[in-house]
Protein backbone atom coordinates (compact mmCIF):
# COMPACT_ATOMS: atom_id res chain seq x y z
CA UNK A 1 0.00 0.00 0.00
CA UNK A 2 1.38 3.35 -0.75
CA UNK A 3 0.00 5.06 2.39
CA UNK A 4 2.78 3.51 4.35
CA UNK A 5 4.07 4.89 7.52
CA UNK A 6 7.90 4.33 6.21
CA UNK A 7 6.83 6.10 2.85
CA UNK A 8 5.45 9.09 4.58
CA UNK A 9 8.61 9.65 7.15
CA UNK A 10 11.11 9.39 4.45
CA UNK A 11 8.90 11.47 2.12
CA UNK A 12 9.28 14.25 5.33
CA UNK A 13 12.72 13.48 5.25
CA UNK A 14 13.43 13.70 1.76
CA UNK A 15 11.43 17.63 1.45
CA UNK A 16 14.29 19.01 3.78
CA UNK A 17 17.05 17.74 1.49
CA UNK A 18 15.86 17.39 -1.81
CA UNK A 19 14.08 20.11 -4.19
CA UNK A 20 10.53 19.13 -3.64
CA UNK A 21 11.57 15.85 -2.46
CA UNK A 22 11.89 13.61 -5.60
CA UNK A 23 14.12 13.40 -8.10
CA UNK A 24 11.13 13.28 -11.20
CA UNK A 25 8.39 15.32 -10.74
CA UNK A 26 6.08 12.86 -11.84
CA UNK A 27 7.05 10.45 -8.68
CA UNK A 28 5.83 13.64 -6.39
CA UNK A 29 2.52 12.35 -4.85
CA UNK A 30 0.52 13.78 -2.44
CA UNK A 31 -0.02 13.44 0.52
CA UNK A 32 3.34 11.48 -0.23
CA UNK A 33 4.79 8.80 -2.77
CA UNK A 34 5.35 5.61 -1.74
CA UNK A 35 9.36 4.68 -1.47
CA UNK A 36 10.60 1.28 -3.14
CA UNK A 37 12.77 -0.93 -1.17
CA UNK A 38 14.06 -3.78 -3.61
CA UNK A 39 12.15 -5.26 -6.84
CA UNK A 40 12.91 -8.71 -8.43
CA UNK A 41 11.36 -9.93 -11.65
CA UNK A 42 7.87 -8.13 -11.87
CA UNK A 43 7.64 -7.24 -8.41
CA UNK A 44 8.95 -4.63 -5.92
CA UNK A 45 8.78 -3.87 -2.31
CA UNK A 46 8.29 -0.64 -0.51
CA UNK A 47 9.79 0.10 2.66
CA UNK A 48 6.79 -0.98 4.72
CA UNK A 49 7.45 -4.99 2.86
CA UNK A 50 4.46 -3.99 0.84
CA UNK A 51 4.64 -6.42 -2.50
CA UNK A 52 3.51 -4.37 -5.72
CA UNK A 53 2.84 -6.24 -9.35
CA UNK A 54 4.40 -3.78 -11.41
CA UNK A 55 3.38 -2.43 -14.69
CA UNK A 56 5.95 0.85 -14.60
CA UNK A 57 8.81 -1.95 -14.93
CA UNK A 58 11.55 1.04 -14.74
CA UNK A 59 8.97 3.73 -17.23
CA UNK A 60 9.74 0.85 -19.25
CA UNK A 61 12.70 0.21 -19.48
CA UNK A 62 12.84 -3.62 -17.83
CA UNK A 63 11.84 -5.65 -20.63
CA UNK A 64 13.75 -8.56 -18.69
CA UNK A 65 12.02 -7.93 -15.58
CA UNK A 66 13.72 -6.43 -12.29
CA UNK A 67 17.46 -7.36 -11.41
CA UNK A 68 17.52 -10.55 -13.73
CA UNK A 69 20.41 -12.42 -13.57
CA UNK A 70 22.15 -12.04 -16.68
CA UNK A 71 22.04 -8.29 -16.25
CA UNK A 72 23.15 -8.79 -12.52
CA UNK A 73 26.19 -11.07 -13.24
CA UNK A 74 27.53 -8.32 -16.11
CA UNK A 75 27.04 -5.28 -14.14
CA UNK A 76 28.79 -7.09 -11.21
CA UNK A 77 31.42 -8.63 -13.54
CA UNK A 78 32.00 -4.83 -15.06
CA UNK A 79 31.82 -3.36 -11.82
CA UNK A 80 35.22 -5.44 -10.79
CA UNK A 81 37.31 -4.26 -13.73
CA UNK A 82 35.97 -0.71 -13.19
CA UNK A 83 32.98 1.10 -14.31
CA UNK A 84 34.08 4.30 -16.45
CA UNK A 85 37.77 5.07 -18.12
CA UNK A 86 36.34 8.06 -19.78
CA UNK A 87 38.50 6.19 -22.43
CA UNK A 88 37.23 4.07 -25.65
CA UNK A 89 36.62 0.34 -24.94
CA UNK A 90 35.62 -2.88 -26.65
CA UNK A 91 32.38 -3.39 -24.69
CA UNK A 92 31.18 -0.12 -26.23
CA UNK A 93 31.65 -1.28 -29.94
CA UNK A 94 29.71 -4.49 -29.23
CA UNK A 95 26.86 -2.20 -28.00
CA UNK A 96 26.69 -0.35 -30.97
CA UNK A 97 27.12 -3.67 -33.23
CA UNK A 98 24.31 -5.23 -31.86
CA UNK A 99 21.78 -2.43 -32.38
CA UNK A 100 23.22 -1.76 -35.86
CA UNK A 101 21.91 -5.30 -36.36
CA UNK A 102 19.08 -4.63 -34.77
CA UNK A 103 17.71 -1.27 -35.97
CA UNK A 104 17.29 -0.77 -39.06
CA UNK A 105 18.42 2.81 -39.79
CA UNK A 106 21.38 2.53 -37.66
CA UNK A 107 24.08 2.50 -39.68
CA UNK A 108 26.15 4.79 -37.31
CA UNK A 109 25.44 4.94 -33.36
CA UNK A 110 26.66 7.18 -31.37
CA UNK A 111 25.65 7.15 -27.28
CA UNK A 112 24.34 9.85 -24.99
CA UNK A 113 23.44 9.95 -21.58
CA UNK A 114 19.52 9.66 -21.68
CA UNK A 115 16.34 9.65 -23.84
CA UNK A 116 16.67 13.38 -23.39
CA UNK A 117 19.94 13.61 -24.37
CA UNK A 118 19.18 11.82 -27.73
CA UNK A 119 16.28 13.93 -29.21
CA UNK A 120 17.86 17.20 -28.18
CA UNK A 121 21.11 15.81 -30.14
CA UNK A 122 19.13 14.22 -33.23
CA UNK A 123 17.36 17.62 -33.36
CA UNK A 124 20.94 19.13 -33.41
CA UNK A 125 21.56 17.17 -36.58
CA UNK A 126 18.48 17.70 -37.90
CA UNK A 127 18.89 21.93 -37.77
CA UNK A 128 22.35 21.11 -38.97
CA UNK A 129 21.83 19.09 -42.17
CA UNK A 130 18.92 20.62 -43.61
CA UNK A 131 20.43 23.96 -42.34
CA UNK A 132 16.93 25.15 -41.34
CA UNK A 133 15.64 25.81 -38.00
CA UNK A 134 12.39 24.97 -37.25
CA UNK A 135 11.63 21.52 -36.26
CA UNK A 136 7.65 19.70 -36.29
CA UNK A 137 6.47 17.79 -33.86
CA UNK A 138 3.46 16.77 -32.08
CA UNK A 139 0.72 17.45 -29.79
CA UNK A 140 1.31 15.31 -26.91
CA UNK A 141 4.31 13.76 -27.82
CA UNK A 142 7.16 13.41 -25.08
CA UNK A 143 10.76 13.87 -25.72
CA UNK A 144 12.05 14.55 -22.80
CA UNK A 145 12.40 18.10 -21.28
CA UNK A 146 14.69 20.04 -23.18
CA UNK A 147 13.86 23.14 -24.38
CA UNK A 148 13.50 22.10 -28.31
CA UNK A 149 10.79 19.84 -27.44
CA UNK A 150 8.95 21.63 -24.58
CA UNK A 151 6.15 23.09 -26.83
CA UNK A 152 3.86 20.76 -27.79
CA UNK A 153 4.61 18.39 -24.67
CA UNK A 154 1.43 19.27 -22.92
CA UNK A 155 -1.99 21.48 -23.20
CA UNK A 156 -2.41 24.16 -24.02
CA UNK A 157 -0.07 23.45 -27.41
CA UNK A 158 0.68 26.82 -27.93
CA UNK A 159 2.05 27.47 -24.26
CA UNK A 160 5.14 26.20 -23.10
CA UNK A 161 4.76 23.82 -20.33
CA UNK A 162 7.66 25.85 -17.85
CA UNK A 163 8.94 29.37 -17.10
CA UNK A 164 12.15 29.46 -17.98
CA UNK A 165 12.23 28.37 -21.73
CA UNK A 166 13.61 30.61 -24.47
CA UNK A 167 11.37 32.31 -26.28
CA UNK A 168 13.62 31.85 -29.91
CA UNK A 169 13.14 27.26 -29.07
CA UNK A 170 9.52 28.38 -28.77
CA UNK A 171 9.45 30.52 -32.34
CA UNK A 172 11.26 27.38 -34.00
CA UNK A 173 8.99 24.93 -32.80
CA UNK A 174 5.84 24.04 -35.33
CA UNK A 175 3.67 21.48 -33.04
CA UNK A 176 0.64 19.79 -35.53
CA UNK A 177 -1.98 17.58 -34.78
CA UNK A 178 -0.75 14.00 -35.45
CA UNK A 179 -2.89 14.02 -39.16
CA UNK A 180 -1.51 13.66 -41.85
CA UNK A 181 -3.47 16.49 -42.90
CA UNK A 182 -1.83 18.70 -40.60
CA UNK A 183 1.09 17.83 -41.50
CA UNK A 184 1.50 18.40 -44.74
CA UNK A 185 -0.17 22.05 -44.44
CA UNK A 186 2.31 22.69 -42.12
CA UNK A 187 5.12 21.93 -44.47
CA UNK A 188 3.31 23.97 -47.17
CA UNK A 189 3.20 27.04 -45.17
CA UNK A 190 6.08 26.75 -43.38
CA UNK A 191 9.48 26.47 -45.63
CA UNK A 192 11.89 27.02 -42.74
CA UNK A 193 10.88 23.24 -41.04
CA UNK A 194 13.94 21.18 -41.83
CA UNK A 195 13.53 18.35 -38.90
CA UNK A 196 10.33 16.00 -37.74
CA UNK A 197 9.96 14.45 -34.58
CA UNK A 198 7.43 11.76 -34.19
CA UNK A 199 6.97 9.52 -30.70
CA UNK A 200 6.48 6.40 -32.93
CA UNK A 201 3.65 5.28 -30.34
CA UNK A 202 1.37 7.64 -30.61
CA UNK A 203 1.29 9.82 -27.48
CA UNK A 204 2.57 8.34 -24.60
CA UNK A 205 3.73 5.00 -25.50
CA UNK A 206 0.50 4.53 -27.70
CA UNK A 207 -2.01 6.15 -25.09
CA UNK A 208 -3.34 8.14 -27.97
CA UNK A 209 -2.37 6.10 -31.49
CA UNK A 210 -1.68 7.35 -34.96
CA UNK A 211 -4.08 7.18 -37.76
CA UNK A 212 -3.31 4.40 -39.74
CA UNK A 213 -0.74 4.76 -42.53
CA UNK A 214 0.59 7.81 -40.79
CA UNK A 215 4.09 7.07 -39.94
CA UNK A 216 4.37 6.13 -44.21
CA UNK A 217 3.06 9.17 -44.87
CA UNK A 218 5.17 11.32 -42.98
CA UNK A 219 8.27 9.44 -44.23
CA UNK A 220 7.19 10.43 -47.84
CA UNK A 221 6.12 14.10 -46.63
CA UNK A 222 9.69 14.34 -44.92
CA UNK A 223 11.56 13.19 -48.23
CA UNK A 224 9.17 15.52 -50.21
CA UNK A 225 9.60 18.94 -48.27
CA UNK A 226 13.32 17.72 -47.75
CA UNK A 227 13.12 17.33 -43.66
CA UNK A 228 15.15 15.50 -41.69
CA UNK A 229 12.82 12.40 -40.16
CA UNK A 230 13.37 11.66 -36.24
CA UNK A 231 11.63 8.33 -35.06
CA UNK A 232 11.69 8.73 -30.97
CA UNK A 233 11.86 4.91 -29.99
CA UNK A 234 12.74 5.43 -26.70
CA UNK A 235 10.34 3.59 -25.40
CA UNK A 236 8.97 1.20 -29.20
CA UNK A 237 13.05 0.62 -29.45
CA UNK A 238 13.17 -3.06 -28.39
CA UNK A 239 9.75 -3.15 -26.87
CA UNK A 240 7.41 -3.21 -30.54
CA UNK A 241 9.83 -5.66 -31.68
CA UNK A 242 13.55 -6.18 -30.92
CA UNK A 243 14.43 -3.61 -33.62
CA UNK A 244 11.39 -1.07 -32.94
CA UNK A 245 8.73 -0.29 -35.05
CA UNK A 246 11.47 0.64 -38.20
CA UNK A 247 12.33 -2.96 -37.78
CA UNK A 248 8.55 -3.89 -37.17
CA UNK A 249 7.12 -2.11 -40.19
CA UNK A 250 9.92 -1.51 -42.48
CA UNK A 251 9.17 2.34 -42.22
CA UNK A 252 12.33 3.62 -42.33
CA UNK A 253 13.78 7.03 -40.30
CA UNK A 254 16.65 9.00 -40.93
CA UNK A 255 17.55 9.19 -37.48
CA UNK A 256 16.10 7.10 -34.48
CA UNK A 257 16.46 8.09 -30.55
CA UNK A 258 16.54 5.26 -28.16
CA UNK A 259 17.35 5.16 -24.23
CA UNK A 260 15.52 2.51 -21.65
CA UNK A 261 15.50 -0.98 -23.01
CA UNK A 262 18.90 0.07 -25.19
CA UNK A 263 20.81 0.01 -22.31
CA UNK A 264 18.88 -2.58 -20.05
CA UNK A 265 17.48 -0.30 -17.61
CA UNK A 266 20.36 1.64 -16.62
CA UNK A 267 20.90 5.03 -17.54
CA UNK A 268 22.17 6.50 -20.86
CA UNK A 269 20.36 6.16 -24.23
CA UNK A 270 21.56 6.52 -28.04
CA UNK A 271 20.98 8.20 -31.42
CA UNK A 272 21.31 5.79 -34.29
CA UNK A 273 21.12 6.96 -37.97
CA UNK A 274 22.03 6.77 -41.80
CA UNK A 275 25.59 7.24 -42.22
CA UNK A 276 25.46 10.54 -44.33
CA UNK A 277 23.48 12.12 -41.26
CA UNK A 278 25.68 10.39 -38.66
CA UNK A 279 28.41 11.68 -40.24
CA UNK A 280 27.88 14.93 -38.73
CA UNK A 281 29.02 13.77 -35.77
CA UNK A 282 32.41 12.23 -37.14
CA UNK A 283 35.51 14.55 -36.03
CA UNK A 284 37.25 12.86 -39.59
CA UNK A 285 34.64 14.70 -41.23
CA UNK A 286 33.89 18.28 -42.70
CA UNK A 287 30.59 19.74 -43.06
CA UNK A 288 30.36 22.70 -44.11
CA UNK A 289 33.65 24.02 -43.21
CA UNK A 290 33.84 22.42 -39.84
CA UNK A 291 35.10 19.45 -38.15
CA UNK A 292 32.64 17.82 -36.86
CA UNK A 293 29.87 19.36 -38.10
CA UNK A 294 27.82 18.74 -34.70
CA UNK A 295 29.62 18.79 -31.62
CA UNK A 296 28.48 16.17 -28.62
CA UNK A 297 30.07 15.46 -25.78
CA UNK A 298 29.20 13.89 -21.65
CA UNK A 299 31.31 12.71 -19.95
CA UNK A 300 29.34 9.11 -19.14
CA UNK A 301 28.30 8.18 -22.44
CA UNK A 302 28.86 4.71 -23.80
CA UNK A 303 30.82 4.07 -19.81
CA UNK A 304 31.83 0.56 -19.54
CA UNK A 305 29.19 -0.29 -16.52
CA UNK A 306 26.36 0.64 -19.20
CA UNK A 307 27.91 -1.10 -21.85
CA UNK A 308 28.28 -4.76 -19.92
CA UNK A 309 24.64 -4.21 -18.92
CA UNK A 310 23.28 -3.52 -22.82
CA UNK A 311 25.09 -5.72 -24.16
CA UNK A 312 23.71 -8.72 -21.93
CA UNK A 313 20.24 -7.19 -22.39
CA UNK A 314 20.60 -6.87 -26.40
CA UNK A 315 21.88 -10.07 -27.01
CA UNK A 316 18.92 -11.84 -24.99
CA UNK A 317 16.13 -9.58 -26.88
CA UNK A 318 18.10 -9.99 -30.07
CA UNK A 319 16.59 -13.62 -30.48
CA UNK A 320 13.07 -11.84 -30.05
CA UNK A 321 11.67 -14.66 -27.29
CA UNK A 322 11.76 -11.45 -24.44
CA UNK A 323 9.17 -9.69 -26.95
CA UNK A 324 7.26 -12.85 -27.92
CA UNK A 325 6.89 -13.65 -23.51
CA UNK A 326 6.32 -9.66 -22.48
CA UNK A 327 3.57 -9.64 -25.69
CA UNK A 328 1.97 -12.48 -24.68
CA UNK A 329 1.55 -11.49 -20.95
CA UNK A 330 0.41 -7.79 -22.25
CA UNK A 331 -2.00 -9.62 -24.37
CA UNK A 332 -3.93 -11.77 -21.87
CA UNK A 333 -3.87 -8.70 -19.41
CA UNK A 334 -5.50 -6.79 -22.25
CA UNK A 335 -8.34 -9.64 -23.04
CA UNK A 336 -8.58 -9.84 -19.56
CA UNK A 337 -9.49 -6.47 -18.56
CA UNK A 338 -11.50 -6.11 -21.62
CA UNK A 339 -14.14 -9.04 -20.35
CA UNK A 340 -14.20 -7.66 -16.91
CA UNK A 341 -15.48 -4.52 -18.47
CA UNK A 342 -17.93 -5.91 -20.50
CA UNK A 343 -19.13 -8.25 -17.60
CA UNK A 344 -19.60 -4.96 -15.77
CA UNK A 345 -21.02 -3.25 -18.51
CA UNK A 346 -18.78 -0.11 -17.96
CA UNK A 347 -17.70 2.03 -21.00
CA UNK A 348 -14.59 1.82 -22.50
CA UNK A 349 -11.99 0.41 -24.36
CA UNK A 350 -8.69 -1.51 -23.62
CA UNK A 351 -5.88 -1.78 -25.97
CA UNK A 352 -2.21 -0.91 -26.86
CA UNK A 353 0.49 -2.60 -29.02
CA UNK A 354 3.53 -5.29 -27.93
CA UNK A 355 4.09 -5.31 -24.38
CA UNK A 356 1.98 -2.15 -23.22
CA UNK A 357 -1.75 -2.21 -22.15
CA UNK A 358 -4.05 1.25 -21.71
CA UNK A 359 -7.61 1.47 -20.59
CA UNK A 360 -10.05 4.38 -21.50
CA UNK A 361 -13.04 4.91 -19.55
CA UNK A 362 -16.00 6.59 -20.82
CA UNK A 363 -18.04 6.51 -23.91
CA UNK A 364 -16.71 6.77 -27.83
CA UNK A 365 -15.09 3.90 -28.08
CA UNK A 366 -18.10 1.09 -28.32
CA UNK A 367 -16.18 -0.84 -31.81
CA UNK A 368 -13.63 -1.25 -28.92
CA UNK A 369 -11.37 1.14 -30.59
CA UNK A 370 -10.36 4.47 -29.24
CA UNK A 371 -9.65 5.71 -33.10
CA UNK A 372 -10.92 8.66 -33.71
CA UNK A 373 -11.43 9.82 -30.38
CA UNK A 374 -8.63 12.26 -29.86
CA UNK A 375 -6.19 13.22 -27.23
CA UNK A 376 -8.41 15.75 -25.27
CA UNK A 377 -10.69 12.67 -24.85
CA UNK A 378 -8.65 9.90 -24.38
CA UNK A 379 -6.49 11.94 -22.08
CA UNK A 380 -9.25 14.27 -20.65
CA UNK A 381 -11.07 11.28 -18.74
CA UNK A 382 -12.33 12.59 -14.95
CA UNK A 383 -9.44 12.86 -12.72
CA UNK A 384 -11.89 11.13 -10.20
CA UNK A 385 -12.04 7.55 -12.45
CA UNK A 386 -8.31 7.80 -13.25
CA UNK A 387 -7.41 8.19 -9.28
CA UNK A 388 -9.69 5.66 -8.21
CA UNK A 389 -8.57 3.07 -10.78
CA UNK A 390 -5.36 4.10 -9.99
CA UNK A 391 -5.26 3.84 -6.18
CA UNK A 392 -7.67 1.06 -6.28
CA UNK A 393 -5.03 -0.98 -7.79
CA UNK A 394 -2.72 0.15 -5.54
CA UNK A 395 -4.17 -0.45 -2.26
CA UNK A 396 -4.49 -4.47 -4.11
CA UNK A 397 -0.78 -4.37 -5.23
CA UNK A 398 -0.83 -3.50 -8.61
CA UNK A 399 0.83 -0.71 -9.83
CA UNK A 400 0.43 1.31 -12.88
CA UNK A 401 3.39 3.08 -15.15
CA UNK A 402 1.10 6.39 -16.23
CA UNK A 403 -2.77 7.14 -16.21
CA UNK A 404 -4.31 4.02 -16.70
CA UNK A 405 -1.47 2.52 -18.53
CA UNK A 406 1.66 -0.15 -18.22
CA UNK A 407 4.20 -2.31 -19.58
CA UNK A 408 4.84 -5.70 -19.27
CA UNK A 409 8.26 -7.49 -19.38
CA UNK A 410 9.07 -11.65 -19.14
CA UNK A 411 8.68 -11.57 -15.59
CA UNK A 412 4.95 -11.10 -15.67
CA UNK A 413 3.50 -14.94 -14.66
CA UNK A 414 -0.27 -16.00 -15.60
CA UNK A 415 -0.68 -15.63 -12.09
CA UNK A 416 0.48 -12.20 -11.73
CA UNK A 417 -1.95 -11.18 -14.76
CA UNK A 418 -4.77 -13.28 -13.07
CA UNK A 419 -3.87 -11.42 -9.66
CA UNK A 420 -4.51 -7.95 -11.38
CA UNK A 421 -7.30 -9.17 -13.03
CA UNK A 422 -9.05 -9.94 -9.63
CA UNK A 423 -7.57 -6.38 -8.50
CA UNK A 424 -9.10 -4.81 -11.49
CA UNK A 425 -12.26 -6.53 -10.91
CA UNK A 426 -12.95 -5.70 -7.45
CA UNK A 427 -11.97 -2.00 -7.78
CA UNK A 428 -14.10 -1.77 -11.09
CA UNK A 429 -16.79 -2.88 -8.55
CA UNK A 430 -16.09 -0.54 -5.93
CA UNK A 431 -16.18 2.43 -8.03
CA UNK A 432 -19.80 1.15 -9.39
CA UNK A 433 -20.45 0.95 -5.68
CA UNK A 434 -19.49 4.30 -4.92
CA UNK A 435 -21.06 5.90 -7.91
CA UNK A 436 -17.43 6.74 -9.05
CA UNK A 437 -18.35 4.99 -12.22
CA UNK A 438 -21.46 4.46 -14.25
CA UNK A 439 -22.42 1.44 -16.27
CA UNK A 440 -22.55 2.11 -20.16
C1 LIG B 1 9.25 8.66 -26.13
C2 LIG B 1 10.21 9.25 -25.13
N1 LIG B 1 11.19 10.05 -25.57
C3 LIG B 1 12.08 10.61 -24.73
C4 LIG B 1 12.02 10.36 -23.38
C5 LIG B 1 13.02 10.99 -22.45
O1 LIG B 1 13.88 10.02 -21.95
P1 LIG B 1 14.67 10.26 -20.56
O2 LIG B 1 13.66 10.26 -19.48
O3 LIG B 1 15.66 9.11 -20.51
O4 LIG B 1 15.38 11.56 -20.68
C6 LIG B 1 11.02 9.51 -22.87
C7 LIG B 1 10.92 9.25 -21.42
O5 LIG B 1 9.95 8.73 -20.92
C8 LIG B 1 10.09 8.95 -23.78
O6 LIG B 1 9.11 8.16 -23.35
Amino acid sequence: MSDSSASERLFEQARSSMAGGVSHEARYAEPFPKYIARAKGAHKWDEDGTKYIDYAMGSASMLLGHAHPDIVAAISEQATEGVFFADCHATEIEWSRLIQKMVPSAERVRFVGSGTEATMLAIRIGRAYSGKDKILRFEGHYHGWHEFVDLGMKAPYDQPSSLGILPGTVDATVVAAPTIEAVESALKRDGEIGTIICEVSGANYGSVPLPEGFLIALRRLADEYGAVLIFDEVITGFRWSPGGLQARDGIIPDLTTMAKIVTGGMPGGAVGGRAEFMALLDPAFEFEGRRPGVTHKGTFNGNALVAACAVAALTKISTGEPNRQADAAAGKLRDGLRNIMANHQVAGAVYGEASTFHIYLGEGAEDGSVAGLGAAKIRGVDPTVVRGIRGGLRKRGVDLMSHMSGVTSIAHSDEDIDKTLNAFEDTLREMIADDVLGRG
